[in-house]
């Protein structure tokens, strides 16, 4: 099949690259001329595992492409995913919408015949009928362009695996579909066949299944979290507690990591605009439970940096701090709403010196954060540091000698705000060891 991805960011670049691994022709779009430039030479310009492989391999033999131009796009197929941003609106609880309208401005005046407009990104219940005015409004071909929501659940760091082997595929289409629903099956024909579930529903269930889903699990993690929160007061260990309860098959060990909370371009963003939505329709109550899901979160951070003082003995100022981790979490370089950047600063701005190492993230972090001090290798970072704190669980901390990384630091005291350090081996190599929600 022919077909456009709308939107090249993580979403739709591993969107494009995984249908043409499936075997169709693609074009992706994206108006930022710098990504076009890098996707079109078979790289992205973030980092994630496994992609600038299927990226090369699929720009090389011609069946994948990338442009800016929306006539181009239009011409190419009939079939339009579209992937674009939808990001939490400056100062706002709400999603900013204006990319996803803007693309859908664009591609309408140019369809002239039938067409398939698939929705993947991220919206507020309720999205999909205005994308529909829209195209009534501007599209020549009419009633003849069909609107179906295809949310997408790929989780960054494993992106590739997530869309070529998803867990399920939701479809929601109007009752007017006529096309649309035999279009998407066809175009993800490789997957169904492989036995991945199919749910076909109504276009509101399917905008709301993402938000439900990332509320879901976002609640997950502050449930746990919470329970980390008095098992620190109680004496109890929460990482126990976690393995304990996950036995049990319908709580699930997965996604009931104790730790620093949840960051990244993501749950943050949706749970916020899945409570501003709820707002608009009059059920907000249904949803104040996500209010406190936030607070459990950000007071992880707030935690942290309150242990650190505990550690430094109660005085911040003028020490060094070693930060390891700047990424939202492992195997990406994305640093949005990443909560360890996010006690990084907030110790540099009660005056620690904070050097910070990142296996992927040095670049991102960087540029955002001007202020802190950058080493290029673990050890590096922690020279000479009052305290060491572990705030993303890359496996390169992992694997550290903390043996040999004592003889390097002014004092050996770790916190481990992901609770993936051994205590017994850092413990027995002359280290303080604390984390959160353990003795
Ligand atoms: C999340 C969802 O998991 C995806 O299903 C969804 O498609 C995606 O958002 C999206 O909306 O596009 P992602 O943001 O890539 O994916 O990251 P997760 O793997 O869910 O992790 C989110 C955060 O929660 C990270 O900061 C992670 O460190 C933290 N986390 C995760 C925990 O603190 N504990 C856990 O047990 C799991």
């Amino acid at each position: 099949m022919k077909l456009t991805v709308i939107g090249c960011g993580y979403l739709g670049a591993t969107h494009a690259a995984a249908m043409a691994e499936l075997g169709h022709q693609v074009l992706g779009l994206d108006i930022d001329p710098d990504k076009v430039t890098a996707l079109s030479q078979g790289r992205a310009l973030f980092y994630e595992p496994n992609l600038d492989p299927l990226l090369a391999k699929h720009t090389a033999t011609g069946r994948l492409r990338f442009t800016a131009s929306y006539p181009e796009a239009a011409a190419f197929a009939d079939l339009h995913f579209i992937g674009v941003g939808t990001p939490q609106k400056p100062g706002e609880m709400a999603y900013d919408l204006t990319h996803l309208f803007a693309a859908v401005r664009q591609l309408a005046p140019r369809l002239r015949g039938p067409a398939v407009i698939v929705g993947k990104s991220t919206v507020p219940v309720g999205t999909a009928p205005q994308v529909i005015d829209i195209l009534r409004e501007f599209a020549p071909a009419g009633d003849q362009v069909e609107v179906c929501w295809n949310p997408e659940f790929l989780r960054e760091s494993h992106a590739v695996e997530d869309t070529l082997h998803p867990d399920r595929i939701v479809m929601g289409f109007t009752s007017e579909n006529t096309r649309a629903e035999k279009v998407l099956r066809q175009a993800y024909g490789k997957i169904i066949e492989a036995g991945t579930p199919t749910i076909v529903t109504d276009l509101a269930t399917a905008e709301l299944v993402k938000s439900a889903a990332n509320a879901f699990l976002a609640t997950k993690i502050s449930f746990i979290n919470a329970m980390a929160e008095v098992c620190e007061t109680a004496g109890a260990d929460v990482q126990l507690l976690a393995e304990a309860l996950g036995h049990d098959i319908r709580i699930g060990r997965r996604g009931l990591r104790p730790g620093l909370g949840f960051g990244g371009g993501c749950l943050p963003k949706d749970i916020r605009g899945f409570m501003a939505r709820a707002g608009e329709l009059g059920v907000d109550q249904a949803l104040t439970f996500l209010r406190e899901v936030d607070a459990i979160n950000n007071r992880r951070r707030e935690r942290m940096v309150d242990l650190a003082f505990e550690q430094c003995d109660g005085v911040i100022k003028g020490k060094r701090i070693t930060v390891w981790g700047a990424a939202f979490k492992p195997d990406t370089d994305d640093i949005r709403d990443s909560p360890a950047l996010a006690v990084a600063q907030a110790l540099h701005q009660r005056g620690a010196t904070v050097t910070v190492f990142d296996p992927k993230a040095m670049d991102n972090a960087r540029k955002a954060h001007p202020q802190l001090e950058y080493a290029d290798h673990p050890a590096a970072a922690a020279q000479n540091t009052d305290l060491l704190l572990h705030l993303t669980e890359w496996p390169e901390f992992t694997s550290i000698d903390p043996g040999s990384l004592a003889a390097r630091v002014a004092a050996p005291r770790v916190i481990d705000g992901r609770n993936t350090l051994d205590p017994v081996r850092w413990r027995a190599a002359g280290w303080t060891y604390r984390a959160l929600g353990r003795p």
